[in-house]
Protein backbone atom coordinates (compact mmCIF):
# COMPACT_ATOMS: atom_id res chain seq x y z
CA UNK A 1 0.00 0.00 0.00
CA UNK A 2 0.86 3.61 -0.49
CA UNK A 3 -0.27 6.81 0.65
CA UNK A 4 -0.48 10.50 -0.82
CA UNK A 5 -0.98 13.52 0.89
CA UNK A 6 -1.86 16.55 -1.28
CA UNK A 7 -1.12 19.70 0.20
CA UNK A 8 -3.61 22.51 -1.49
CA UNK A 9 -4.76 25.31 -1.05
CA UNK A 10 -8.47 25.09 0.15
CA UNK A 11 -7.89 21.47 1.24
CA UNK A 12 -5.37 18.98 2.62
CA UNK A 13 -6.12 15.49 0.51
CA UNK A 14 -5.12 11.91 1.53
CA UNK A 15 -5.36 8.67 -0.24
CA UNK A 16 -4.35 5.21 0.48
CA UNK A 17 -4.33 3.09 -2.95
CA UNK A 18 -2.93 -0.71 -2.66
CA UNK A 19 -0.28 -2.18 -4.83
CA UNK A 20 -2.63 -2.06 -8.14
CA UNK A 21 -3.37 1.33 -7.66
CA UNK A 22 -7.16 1.10 -6.61
CA UNK A 23 -8.21 3.82 -3.49
CA UNK A 24 -8.34 1.92 -0.61
CA UNK A 25 -9.46 5.17 1.33
CA UNK A 26 -9.50 9.12 1.00
CA UNK A 27 -9.82 11.87 3.14
CA UNK A 28 -9.84 15.83 3.21
CA UNK A 29 -9.45 18.26 5.62
CA UNK A 30 -9.96 21.73 4.64
CA UNK A 31 -7.89 25.07 5.05
CA UNK A 32 -8.46 28.80 4.77
CA UNK A 33 -6.51 31.29 3.36
CA UNK A 34 -6.31 34.93 5.15
CA UNK A 35 -6.32 37.68 3.48
CA UNK A 36 -4.53 40.47 5.37
CA UNK A 37 -4.62 42.96 2.87
CA UNK A 38 -4.86 43.66 -0.71
CA UNK A 39 -2.95 41.39 -2.77
CA UNK A 40 -1.56 39.06 0.25
CA UNK A 41 -2.46 35.36 0.81
CA UNK A 42 -1.35 33.63 3.73
CA UNK A 43 -1.69 30.68 5.30
CA UNK A 44 -0.55 29.20 8.91
CA UNK A 45 1.76 26.28 8.12
CA UNK A 46 0.69 24.87 11.94
CA UNK A 47 -2.67 24.45 10.05
CA UNK A 48 -1.26 22.01 7.45
CA UNK A 49 -0.32 19.84 10.74
CA UNK A 50 -3.40 19.86 12.18
CA UNK A 51 -4.76 19.00 8.08
CA UNK A 52 -2.45 16.11 7.87
CA UNK A 53 -3.14 14.69 11.97
CA UNK A 54 -6.63 14.66 11.08
CA UNK A 55 -6.58 13.13 7.42
CA UNK A 56 -4.23 10.13 8.53
CA UNK A 57 -6.53 9.60 11.43
CA UNK A 58 -9.14 9.16 9.09
CA UNK A 59 -7.25 7.04 6.81
CA UNK A 60 -6.20 5.02 9.38
CA UNK A 61 -10.04 4.44 10.27
CA UNK A 62 -11.17 3.28 6.91
CA UNK A 63 -8.17 0.75 6.59
CA UNK A 64 -4.91 -0.91 8.10
CA UNK A 65 -2.01 1.16 7.07
CA UNK A 66 0.31 -1.45 8.70
CA UNK A 67 0.94 -2.45 5.12
CA UNK A 68 1.85 1.08 3.76
CA UNK A 69 5.33 0.88 2.34
CA UNK A 70 5.78 4.58 1.24
CA UNK A 71 4.01 7.58 1.34
CA UNK A 72 4.33 10.53 -1.67
CA UNK A 73 3.99 14.29 -1.27
CA UNK A 74 2.23 16.85 -3.67
CA UNK A 75 1.12 20.37 -2.98
CA UNK A 76 0.42 24.45 -3.40
CA UNK A 77 3.59 25.22 -5.24
CA UNK A 78 6.12 28.48 -4.77
CA UNK A 79 4.76 29.34 -1.33
CA UNK A 80 7.97 30.77 1.28
CA UNK A 81 8.09 28.88 4.33
CA UNK A 82 10.57 30.34 6.53
CA UNK A 83 12.24 28.42 9.69
CA UNK A 84 14.74 29.51 12.34
CA UNK A 85 17.64 27.65 13.06
CA UNK A 86 15.12 25.41 15.51
CA UNK A 87 13.02 24.66 12.81
CA UNK A 88 10.56 27.07 14.19
CA UNK A 89 8.36 28.63 11.97
CA UNK A 90 9.11 32.35 11.73
CA UNK A 91 5.79 33.66 10.31
CA UNK A 92 2.62 32.68 8.41
CA UNK A 93 3.66 31.36 4.87
CA UNK A 94 3.00 34.05 2.03
CA UNK A 95 1.25 31.59 -0.52
CA UNK A 96 1.75 31.06 -4.49
CA UNK A 97 -1.24 33.24 -5.52
CA UNK A 98 0.35 36.02 -3.14
CA UNK A 99 1.66 39.24 -5.33
CA UNK A 100 2.61 41.68 -3.15
CA UNK A 101 5.89 41.27 -4.24
CA UNK A 102 5.53 42.77 -7.31
CA UNK A 103 7.87 45.31 -7.03
CA UNK A 104 10.88 42.83 -6.60
CA UNK A 105 9.45 40.18 -9.02
CA UNK A 106 10.20 43.17 -11.18
CA UNK A 107 13.77 44.00 -10.18
CA UNK A 108 14.82 41.07 -10.52
CA UNK A 109 13.43 39.92 -13.20
CA UNK A 110 15.24 42.89 -14.79
CA UNK A 111 18.94 41.03 -13.65
CA UNK A 112 19.14 38.82 -17.16
CA UNK A 113 20.68 36.27 -14.69
CA UNK A 114 17.32 34.95 -13.56
CA UNK A 115 15.23 34.64 -16.94
CA UNK A 116 18.47 33.05 -18.31
CA UNK A 117 19.07 30.22 -15.77
CA UNK A 118 15.88 29.31 -14.67
CA UNK A 119 14.18 29.93 -18.15
CA UNK A 120 11.51 31.69 -16.70
CA UNK A 121 9.87 35.38 -15.80
CA UNK A 122 10.69 36.21 -12.07
CA UNK A 123 6.46 36.36 -11.26
CA UNK A 124 5.67 37.77 -7.81
CA UNK A 125 3.64 34.94 -7.19
CA UNK A 126 7.42 33.07 -7.28
CA UNK A 127 9.50 32.76 -3.95
CA UNK A 128 12.51 34.79 -4.46
CA UNK A 129 10.64 37.45 -4.64
CA UNK A 130 8.74 37.22 -1.75
CA UNK A 131 12.15 36.58 -0.12
CA UNK A 132 13.34 39.85 -1.39
CA UNK A 133 9.98 41.43 -0.13
CA UNK A 134 10.96 40.06 3.61
CA UNK A 135 14.68 41.49 3.15
CA UNK A 136 12.85 44.76 2.72
CA UNK A 137 9.99 45.01 4.83
CA UNK A 138 10.68 42.67 8.11
CA UNK A 139 14.13 42.71 7.58
CA UNK A 140 14.62 41.02 11.74
CA UNK A 141 12.97 38.17 10.66
CA UNK A 142 15.03 37.73 7.14
CA UNK A 143 17.87 38.09 9.48
CA UNK A 144 16.74 34.90 11.03
CA UNK A 145 16.05 32.60 8.55
CA UNK A 146 17.96 29.10 8.69
CA UNK A 147 15.63 27.04 6.19
CA UNK A 148 12.93 28.56 3.37
CA UNK A 149 10.89 25.88 2.57
CA UNK A 150 8.21 25.04 -0.19
CA UNK A 151 4.36 24.38 1.63
CA UNK A 152 4.61 20.50 0.75
CA UNK A 153 8.63 20.67 2.18
CA UNK A 154 7.46 21.72 5.64
CA UNK A 155 4.94 18.69 5.42
CA UNK A 156 8.15 16.62 4.74
CA UNK A 157 10.15 18.12 7.42
CA UNK A 158 7.47 17.86 10.03
CA UNK A 159 6.76 14.25 9.19
CA UNK A 160 10.60 12.73 8.28
CA UNK A 161 12.94 15.84 10.35
CA UNK A 162 14.48 16.06 7.06
CA UNK A 163 15.33 19.40 4.81
CA UNK A 164 14.48 17.76 1.45
CA UNK A 165 12.90 19.80 -1.74
CA UNK A 166 12.38 18.13 -4.87
CA UNK A 167 12.79 19.45 -8.57
CA UNK A 168 9.62 20.26 -9.83
CA UNK A 169 8.52 22.42 -7.15
CA UNK A 170 12.21 23.43 -6.89
CA UNK A 171 11.38 25.04 -10.44
CA UNK A 172 8.96 27.46 -9.67
CA UNK A 173 11.05 29.40 -6.35
CA UNK A 174 13.29 31.21 -8.92
CA UNK A 175 16.47 29.86 -6.93
CA UNK A 176 17.26 26.68 -9.69
CA UNK A 177 19.32 26.30 -12.80
CA UNK A 178 15.89 24.44 -14.29
CA UNK A 179 18.31 22.87 -16.99
CA UNK A 180 21.15 21.28 -14.94
CA UNK A 181 18.76 21.00 -11.80
CA UNK A 182 20.57 22.24 -8.94
CA UNK A 183 20.13 25.40 -6.57
CA UNK A 184 22.29 28.48 -8.63
CA UNK A 185 24.41 30.68 -5.78
CA UNK A 186 24.23 33.25 -8.12
CA UNK A 187 20.33 33.16 -7.84
CA UNK A 188 20.15 32.72 -4.27
CA UNK A 189 22.90 35.50 -3.96
CA UNK A 190 20.67 38.08 -5.51
CA UNK A 191 18.16 37.70 -2.96
CA UNK A 192 20.68 37.95 -0.06
CA UNK A 193 20.44 33.84 0.40
CA UNK A 194 23.26 30.79 -0.04
CA UNK A 195 22.62 27.27 -0.51
CA UNK A 196 23.17 25.91 3.35
CA UNK A 197 19.06 27.82 3.75
CA UNK A 198 17.96 25.72 1.05
CA UNK A 199 16.94 22.04 1.32
CA UNK A 200 19.19 19.13 -0.25
CA UNK A 201 17.40 18.01 -3.47
CA UNK A 202 16.11 15.01 -4.77
CA UNK A 203 14.00 13.86 -7.88
CA UNK A 204 10.37 13.08 -7.04
CA UNK A 205 10.67 9.71 -7.77
CA UNK A 206 13.65 9.24 -5.11
CA UNK A 207 13.61 8.38 -1.51
CA UNK A 208 13.79 11.90 0.20
CA UNK A 209 13.67 10.44 3.98
CA UNK A 210 11.93 8.42 6.23
CA UNK A 211 8.86 8.86 8.22
CA UNK A 212 9.62 9.63 11.97
CA UNK A 213 9.13 6.30 14.18
CA UNK A 214 6.68 8.15 16.20
CA UNK A 215 4.32 9.36 13.64
CA UNK A 216 4.25 5.58 12.14
CA UNK A 217 3.23 4.20 15.63
CA UNK A 218 0.68 6.37 16.33
CA UNK A 219 -1.01 5.97 12.48
CA UNK A 220 -0.63 2.22 12.86
CA UNK A 221 2.23 2.03 10.32
CA UNK A 222 5.25 -0.12 11.05
CA UNK A 223 8.93 -0.42 9.62
CA UNK A 224 10.89 1.86 7.35
CA UNK A 225 8.34 4.22 5.71
CA UNK A 226 9.58 6.00 2.91
CA UNK A 227 8.62 9.50 1.81
CA UNK A 228 9.41 9.76 -2.00
CA UNK A 229 10.23 13.68 -3.14
CA UNK A 230 6.80 13.94 -4.90
CA UNK A 231 6.17 17.10 -6.72
CA UNK A 232 4.65 20.21 -7.19
CA UNK A 233 0.53 19.58 -7.59
CA UNK A 234 0.68 20.16 -11.32
CA UNK A 235 3.54 17.52 -11.08
CA UNK A 236 1.88 15.29 -9.33
CA UNK A 237 -1.39 15.78 -10.83
CA UNK A 238 0.82 14.92 -14.17
CA UNK A 239 1.93 12.06 -12.96
CA UNK A 240 -1.30 10.85 -11.93
CA UNK A 241 -3.04 10.80 -15.78
CA UNK A 242 0.42 9.79 -16.82
CA UNK A 243 1.47 12.98 -18.51
CA UNK A 244 4.78 12.16 -18.49
CA UNK A 245 6.23 12.47 -22.19
CA UNK A 246 6.48 14.77 -25.05
CA UNK A 247 2.86 15.64 -26.53
CA UNK A 248 0.93 14.60 -23.80
CA UNK A 249 -0.75 17.29 -22.10
CA UNK A 250 -3.97 18.34 -19.39
CA UNK A 251 -6.06 20.92 -18.20
CA UNK A 252 -6.63 22.01 -14.69
CA UNK A 253 -9.79 22.91 -13.21
CA UNK A 254 -8.29 23.65 -9.87
CA UNK A 255 -7.94 26.83 -7.60
CA UNK A 256 -5.49 28.02 -9.94
CA UNK A 257 -6.33 26.91 -13.87
CA UNK A 258 -3.38 25.06 -15.17
CA UNK A 259 -2.73 23.71 -18.78
CA UNK A 260 0.16 21.65 -18.49
CA UNK A 261 2.54 19.47 -21.28
CA UNK A 262 5.15 17.69 -20.16
CA UNK A 263 8.43 17.59 -22.40
CA UNK A 264 11.19 15.90 -22.87
CA UNK A 265 13.74 18.29 -23.41
CA UNK A 266 14.19 21.55 -21.83
CA UNK A 267 12.91 24.67 -23.96
CA UNK A 268 11.78 27.31 -22.45
CA UNK A 269 10.59 30.67 -23.69
CA UNK A 270 10.31 32.80 -20.48
CA UNK A 271 9.01 36.14 -22.69
CA UNK A 272 5.75 34.15 -23.70
CA UNK A 273 4.71 34.17 -20.11
CA UNK A 274 4.37 29.99 -19.78
CA UNK A 275 6.21 28.77 -16.84
CA UNK A 276 9.19 25.96 -17.80
CA UNK A 277 9.75 23.62 -14.72
CA UNK A 278 11.36 19.97 -13.73
CA UNK A 279 8.84 17.36 -14.21
CA UNK A 280 9.06 15.10 -11.04
CA UNK A 281 10.80 12.31 -13.10
CA UNK A 282 14.45 12.78 -13.88
CA UNK A 283 15.54 14.44 -17.41
CA UNK A 284 12.00 15.34 -17.96
CA UNK A 285 10.21 18.78 -17.91
CA UNK A 286 7.37 20.11 -18.74
CA UNK A 287 5.54 23.76 -19.42
CA UNK A 288 2.08 25.23 -18.02
CA UNK A 289 0.15 28.24 -18.78
CA UNK A 290 -1.35 29.25 -15.43
CA UNK A 291 -4.52 31.27 -14.60
CA UNK A 292 -4.33 32.13 -10.57
CA UNK A 293 -8.29 32.01 -10.23
CA UNK A 294 -10.34 29.17 -11.94
CA UNK A 295 -12.44 27.81 -9.75
CA UNK A 296 -11.47 30.58 -7.47
CA UNK A 297 -13.47 32.33 -9.40
CA UNK A 298 -16.47 30.30 -9.56
CA UNK A 299 -15.91 29.78 -5.53
CA UNK A 300 -16.12 33.81 -4.92
CA UNK A 301 -19.16 34.14 -7.40
CA UNK A 302 -20.36 31.50 -5.09
CA UNK A 303 -20.11 33.14 -1.85
CA UNK A 304 -21.40 36.25 -3.38
CA UNK A 305 -24.69 34.96 -4.50
CA UNK A 306 -24.69 32.85 -1.15
CA UNK A 307 -25.48 29.82 -3.43
CA UNK A 308 -23.04 26.51 -3.76
CA UNK A 309 -21.04 25.94 -7.02
CA UNK A 310 -23.13 22.95 -7.74
CA UNK A 311 -26.21 24.22 -7.41
CA UNK A 312 -24.89 27.02 -9.75
CA UNK A 313 -23.39 24.33 -12.42
CA UNK A 314 -26.55 21.86 -12.02
CA UNK A 315 -28.81 23.37 -14.35
CA UNK A 316 -27.07 24.45 -17.11
CA UNK A 317 -28.42 22.21 -19.87
CA UNK A 318 -26.67 22.15 -22.90
CA UNK A 319 -23.67 23.90 -23.96
CA UNK A 320 -25.06 28.05 -25.08
CA UNK A 321 -23.13 30.67 -27.04
CA UNK A 322 -21.66 33.07 -24.89
CA UNK A 323 -23.83 36.17 -24.19
CA UNK A 324 -22.60 40.02 -24.79
CA UNK A 325 -21.43 39.79 -20.80
CA UNK A 326 -18.00 39.31 -20.20
CA UNK A 327 -16.39 38.02 -16.85
CA UNK A 328 -12.88 38.87 -16.67
CA UNK A 329 -11.47 36.45 -13.94
CA UNK A 330 -8.29 38.46 -12.76
CA UNK A 331 -9.53 38.52 -9.08
CA UNK A 332 -6.55 38.70 -7.79
CA UNK A 333 -3.73 39.84 -11.21
CA UNK A 334 -2.83 37.07 -14.01
CA UNK A 335 0.16 35.20 -14.89
CA UNK A 336 -0.02 33.36 -18.63
CA UNK A 337 0.30 35.49 -20.53
CA UNK A 338 -0.57 39.26 -19.16
CA UNK A 339 2.07 38.65 -16.18
CA UNK A 340 0.29 41.57 -14.44
CA UNK A 341 -0.33 41.74 -10.84
CA UNK A 342 -2.33 44.74 -10.44
CA UNK A 343 -5.58 44.03 -13.14
CA UNK A 344 -8.26 43.41 -11.37
CA UNK A 345 -11.62 41.12 -12.42
CA UNK A 346 -14.82 42.32 -13.86
CA UNK A 347 -17.69 41.91 -15.43
CA UNK A 348 -18.42 44.00 -18.63
CA UNK A 349 -21.66 44.70 -20.68
CA UNK A 350 -24.45 43.87 -17.56
CA UNK A 351 -27.82 44.56 -19.39
CA UNK A 352 -31.95 44.50 -18.19
CA UNK A 353 -31.60 40.73 -19.48
CA UNK A 354 -28.96 39.90 -17.52
CA UNK A 355 -30.06 37.47 -14.49
CA UNK A 356 -27.89 35.13 -12.49
CA UNK A 357 -27.54 32.48 -15.10
CA UNK A 358 -25.75 34.81 -17.65
CA UNK A 359 -23.51 35.73 -14.82
CA UNK A 360 -22.71 32.42 -14.00
CA UNK A 361 -22.50 31.55 -17.70
CA UNK A 362 -20.08 34.80 -17.79
CA UNK A 363 -17.75 33.59 -14.80
CA UNK A 364 -17.32 29.91 -16.52
CA UNK A 365 -16.57 31.68 -19.88
CA UNK A 366 -14.31 34.26 -18.46
CA UNK A 367 -12.43 31.51 -17.06
CA UNK A 368 -12.58 29.68 -20.36
CA UNK A 369 -11.37 32.44 -22.25
CA UNK A 370 -8.06 32.75 -20.11
CA UNK A 371 -7.42 28.83 -20.65
CA UNK A 372 -7.51 29.87 -24.27
CA UNK A 373 -4.60 32.48 -23.62
CA UNK A 374 -2.57 29.83 -22.03
CA UNK A 375 -3.21 27.32 -24.67
CA UNK A 376 -1.89 30.26 -27.43
CA UNK A 377 1.23 30.55 -25.10
CA UNK A 378 1.91 27.39 -24.50
CA UNK A 379 1.69 26.98 -28.71
CA UNK A 380 3.32 29.98 -29.92
CA UNK A 381 6.34 28.20 -28.06
CA UNK A 382 5.91 25.42 -30.52
CA UNK A 383 4.30 23.11 -28.13
CA UNK A 384 1.80 20.60 -30.30
CA UNK A 385 -1.29 20.06 -27.92
CA UNK A 386 -3.94 17.69 -29.93
CA UNK A 387 -6.10 16.70 -27.09
CA UNK A 388 -6.16 17.14 -23.22
CA UNK A 389 -7.28 14.88 -19.76
CA UNK A 390 -9.14 17.05 -17.70
CA UNK A 391 -8.41 16.97 -13.88
CA UNK A 392 -9.61 19.42 -10.55
CA UNK A 393 -12.66 20.29 -9.11
CA UNK A 394 -14.05 21.79 -11.62
CA UNK A 395 -13.77 19.04 -14.58
CA UNK A 396 -17.00 17.73 -12.95
CA UNK A 397 -18.80 20.85 -14.45
CA UNK A 398 -19.69 18.99 -18.40
CA UNK A 399 -20.80 22.40 -19.36
CA UNK A 400 -17.73 23.65 -18.36
CA UNK A 401 -15.13 21.33 -19.53
CA UNK A 402 -17.43 21.72 -23.23
CA UNK A 403 -17.24 25.40 -23.28
CA UNK A 404 -13.17 24.81 -23.25
CA UNK A 405 -13.38 21.89 -25.57
CA UNK A 406 -15.11 24.31 -28.02
CA UNK A 407 -13.20 27.13 -27.37
CA UNK A 408 -10.14 25.17 -27.70
CA UNK A 409 -11.45 23.04 -30.47
CA UNK A 410 -9.94 19.97 -29.21
CA UNK A 411 -11.62 16.83 -27.40
CA UNK A 412 -11.55 16.72 -23.52
CA UNK A 413 -11.29 13.62 -21.43
CA UNK A 414 -12.44 12.71 -18.41
CA UNK A 415 -11.20 9.94 -16.61
CA UNK A 416 -13.21 7.10 -15.04
CA UNK A 417 -14.38 8.00 -11.33
CA UNK A 418 -11.49 8.18 -9.08
CA UNK A 419 -8.79 10.28 -7.92
CA UNK A 420 -6.31 11.95 -10.79
CA UNK A 421 -5.23 14.90 -8.79
CA UNK A 422 -1.94 15.02 -6.77
CA UNK A 423 -2.78 13.22 -3.98
CA UNK A 424 -3.12 10.04 -6.73
CA UNK A 425 0.31 11.49 -8.51
CA UNK A 426 2.30 11.46 -5.20
CA UNK A 427 1.20 7.89 -4.32
CA UNK A 428 2.18 6.68 -7.53
CA UNK A 429 5.69 8.83 -7.05
CA UNK A 430 5.90 7.17 -3.93
CA UNK A 431 5.59 3.53 -5.92
CA UNK A 432 8.48 4.44 -7.91
CA UNK A 433 10.53 5.33 -5.07
CA UNK A 434 9.96 2.28 -3.07
CA UNK A 435 11.54 0.26 -7.03
CA UNK A 436 8.14 0.04 -9.13
CA UNK A 437 8.98 0.80 -12.62
CA UNK A 438 7.88 4.07 -14.13
CA UNK A 439 6.71 2.55 -16.78
CA UNK A 440 4.53 0.32 -15.80
CA UNK A 441 3.05 2.76 -13.08
CA UNK A 442 2.96 6.13 -14.86
CA UNK A 443 0.38 5.22 -17.26
CA UNK A 444 -3.24 7.24 -18.72
CA UNK A 445 -6.29 6.70 -16.80
CA UNK A 446 -8.99 5.12 -17.74
CA UNK A 447 -11.57 7.55 -19.73
CA UNK A 448 -15.23 7.76 -18.73
CA UNK A 449 -15.88 10.39 -21.14
CA UNK A 450 -14.58 12.59 -23.92
CA UNK A 451 -16.15 15.72 -24.59
CA UNK A 452 -16.00 17.05 -27.98
CA UNK A 453 -15.93 20.61 -28.29
CA UNK A 454 -19.43 21.57 -30.43
CA UNK A 455 -17.57 23.10 -33.48
CA UNK A 456 -21.15 25.08 -34.83
CA UNK A 457 -20.69 27.21 -31.40
CA UNK A 458 -16.75 27.30 -31.93
CA UNK A 459 -16.81 30.96 -33.95
CA UNK A 460 -19.23 32.65 -31.21
CA UNK A 461 -16.79 31.55 -28.76
CA UNK A 462 -13.49 32.78 -30.66
CA UNK A 463 -15.48 35.91 -31.11
CA UNK A 464 -16.57 36.53 -27.78
CA UNK A 465 -12.82 35.60 -27.23
CA UNK A 466 -11.65 38.37 -28.82
CA UNK A 467 -14.18 40.42 -27.34
CA UNK A 468 -12.57 39.17 -23.86
CA UNK A 469 -9.04 40.21 -25.69
CA UNK A 470 -9.85 44.03 -26.22
CA UNK A 471 -11.97 44.33 -22.45
CA UNK A 472 -8.15 43.18 -20.47
CA UNK A 473 -6.10 46.31 -22.74
CA UNK A 474 -9.09 48.41 -21.84
CA UNK A 475 -8.77 47.56 -18.24
CA UNK A 476 -5.94 47.88 -18.30
CA UNK A 477 -5.45 51.44 -18.98
CA UNK A 478 -8.00 51.86 -15.74
CA UNK A 479 -4.94 50.13 -12.94
C1 LIG B 1 1.57 26.99 -10.40
C2 LIG B 1 0.75 27.64 -9.35
C3 LIG B 1 -0.48 26.98 -8.84
C4 LIG B 1 -0.21 26.45 -7.47
C5 LIG B 1 -1.46 26.18 -6.67
O1 LIG B 1 2.63 27.76 -10.84
O2 LIG B 1 1.07 28.67 -8.84
O3 LIG B 1 -0.98 26.02 -9.71
O4 LIG B 1 0.62 25.34 -7.53
O5 LIG B 1 -2.19 25.15 -7.05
Amino acid sequence: MFIGLDLGTSHLKGIVIDDAQNICAEASFPLNVKRPKNSWVEQDPNDWIVATENVMASLSIQVKLDQVKAIGLSGQMHGATILDQNGNVLRPCILWNDTRSFEEASYLDSKAIFRDLTGNIVFPGFTAPKIAWLKKHEPKIFDQISKVLLPKDYLRFWLSGEYVAEMSDAAGTSWLDVKKRDWSDDLLAATGLDRNQMPRLVEGSEISGLLKGKLAAKWGLSGDVIIAGGGGDNASSAIGVGVVKGGDAFVSLGTSGVLFAASDAYQPDAASAVHTFCHALPDTWHQMGVILAATDAMNWFSKVLNSSVQEMTNNLGELKAPSDTLFLPYLGGERTPHNDSKIRASFINLDHNADRETMIRAVIEGVTFAFRDSFDALTSTGTDIKQLVAVGGGSKSEYWVQAIATTLGLPISIPVSGDYGGAFGAARLSMIAQGASKDEVAISPKIKKIIEPVMPLHDEYLSALNSYRSAYKALKTLT
